[in-house]
Parts: C-alpha cells; sequence; structure tokens
C-alpha cells in the first residue's frame, strides 16, 4: 500500500487529489458520479458576502482545448452557504475548504473571520484570482495587495490559508513570494488565464461578458511552467496545482515538477468521475517511480 497522505503546512490531506471551485458546484450533483470519501477534498464554488447573479450569458463557451467562462461569481451568499450547503458538504467524509471572494480587503477579513466559526472546515482558498469580476483580478496580479488580504486573513481566522493565484502575470514568483510572507500555508496555481472568442460573422465576441477565463488541457503547459518555477524560488510553499489535468500522467507531472497536491478542473464536466479514478491510479504510478508515497516524488523534477 502506498503512503498518499500529504502535508502543506497546516493542512493535512488524505490523498494529494481535490476537485477545484466552480466544476464541482456544492457536490450534490456529483453524488451519483464518486464515493465522495475517496477524494483528498472537495473546494465548492467561491461564495462572495453577499448573492451575486454573475454575469451576462452566455457565459460558456468551449474552444479547441478549453473552456472560456465568464461566470462572474454566480453564488447565493455566504450565509446561504453556511445554512445550505455547508452541512451537507461537511458530512460527505473528505476535507472541505471554502473558496471566498471579497470585494475589498475587508471583506476577506470579515468573510474568513466568519468561516473560522467553522474549525471542520479544512482550508479556506482565497480567491484573489477571479478574471470575470471588477477588481477580483487585480489582488493576484499585486504581490502588495497579496500579501496584505493573506496576513489580514491569517490574523483573522484559525484555519489553513491557500491563496489562488493568477497566471495573468509576468512574474508568478514574485506573487507567490508574496504570499508567503502573508502567512499562506499554500497557493493554488492557478486560477484561469484571460482569453476571447469571436463569431466573426455576427462581429460579436460570444461571451457577455466579452473576455473570460480559459482552463483546460490549453493552459496545462503554462500552469506546469508556473509550478516549476514557484517550486524552486519559493521551496517553503507547498502548491495545489490545477490546470488542465485529465489524466494520472498530467498529476505525475505537477507533482515532480513541485507541486503537492493537484485539483481537477474542467474535466469534471465531462467526466465526473475522474478525481476518483485518478485516486485509484496513483499507487501503479508512484510504483512505477519506485516510491512508496506521494511526498518521495514532489518536486523530484531532474534538471540536467
Ligand atoms: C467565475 O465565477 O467567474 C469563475 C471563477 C474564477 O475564475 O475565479
Amino acid at each position: 500500500m502506498s503512503n498518499l497522505s500529504v502535508e502543506l503546512n497546516r493542512l493535512r490531506l488524505a490523498n494529494p487529489i481535490l476537485v477545484a471551485s466552480g466544476t464541482f458546484g456544492y457536490a450534490r450533483e456529483m453524488e451519483a458520479f464518486l464515493p465522495f470519501p475517496q477524494l483528498g477534498g472537495i473546494v465548492p464554488k467561491t461564495i462572495t458576502q453577499a448573492p451575486r447573479r454573475g454575469n451576462k450569458p452566455p457565459r460558456t463557451v468551449e474552444t479547441a482545448s478549453g473552456l472560456l467562462n465568464s461566470i462572474g461569481l454566480d453564488n447565493d451568499g455566504l450565509e446561504v452557504f453556511l445554512a445550505k450547503h455547508l452541512p451537507y458538504l461537511l458530512s460527505l467524509g473528505t476535507a472541505v475548504i471554502a473558496n471566498i471572494a471579497g470585494h475589498d480587503r475587508e471583506e476577506f477579513l470579515r468573510m474568513a473571520e466568519r468561516l473560522g466559526t467553522f474549525p471542520a472546515l479544512a482550508a479556506i482558498e482565497l480567491n484573489i484570482s477571479c478574471p470575470n469580476v471588477a477588481g477580483g483580478i487585480d489582488f493576484g496580479v499585486d504581490p502588495v495587495k497579496t500579501e496584505s488580504i493573506v496576513r489580514g486573513v491569517r490574523a483573522a481566522c484559525g484555519l489553513p490559508i491557500i491563496a489562488k493565484l493568477s497566471p495573468n502575470v509576468t512574474d508568478i514568483v514574485a506573487i507567490a513570494q508574496a504570499a508567503a510572507a502573508g502567512g499562506a500555508d499554500a497557493v493554488t496555481l492557478t486560477n484561469t488565464l484571460q482569453g476571447m472568442a469571436i463569431d466573426w460573422r455576427r462581429r460579436r465576441p460570444i461571451l457577455g461578458n466579452v473576455v473570460g477565463g480559459l482552463s483546460g488541457p490549453a493552459i496545462k503547459p503554462v500552469v506546469l511552467r508556473m509550478v516549476h518555477q514557484v517550486a524552486r524560488r519559493v521551496p517553503q510553499l507547498p502548491i495545489v496545482a490545477v490546470g488542465g489535468i485529465a489524466s494520472i500522467d498530467d498529476v505525475m507531472e505537477f507533482l515532480v515538477a513541485g507541486a503537492s497536491a493537484v485539483q481537477i478542473g474542467t474535466a469534471n464536466f465531462y467526466n465526473p468521475g475522474l478525481a476518483g479514478q485518478l485516486v485509484e491510479q496513483l499507487g501503479e504510478s508512484l510504483r512505477q517511480l519506485g516510491a512508496q508515497s506521494v511526498t518521495e516524488i514532489v518536486g523530484t523534477l531532474q534538471l540536467a
């Protein structure tokens, strides 16, 4: 038996395979597809303090090798999440990592303080990188804002903190360093890459919000490069990788590059049982490297 457990500072997971925010709802609709306790964890859809209706449709469009979305953080707000979704999520026998977005630093802190009163949560993931709402991406492209939000949340709440970063930056290492300086237990690399789709016959953008965020296989090499850079340059900061993971080979590439855990995102839309299948396949891939545990292979990329 392989040891699949991983530790990301204060966050301990039974295995490194999580499902990504925005691709798994609040889990109810996924019940038929996989046994939840098999997962390393669930990250439900981002919640905001107040309910949000999200952006104008169309809000998704399939491209050649990825999905563009401009959902706009459609959700029922923090209090409905706590009353309606959290009790169910916490009954599922797996780690639950609440994902939050504030419209400013103070709102992040208020939400984190409230969530801190639910110690059964495994962690909070800070969405400082949504490209689809006014101001959303501004936090995660600015090292000063990133550090300040993470530091404030760390002081406001006792739960482990993961900062979800944006790939829409020139220097991901600087942002990761800022998250580490603020006290993040880990970073999630990455949110979606800004993109666009056009209907040339109508001379119109396809998305109602004009631009959106690209996810899926198209962004995997970009994210792999960022995981590699952050793992080398900020070695004390554990990484959760998300970006185009669709097979056990993808999982292994990210672990070897330096991720301690991964999230399955876009692939959930066409194979909702995938994360469970990957957990089952992980032991065999570790054996192929002569490893008995996940931690043995994290960041073992050979450059020479
Ligand atoms: C959205 O709701 O617009 C997607 C979430 C995100 O990109 O952070």
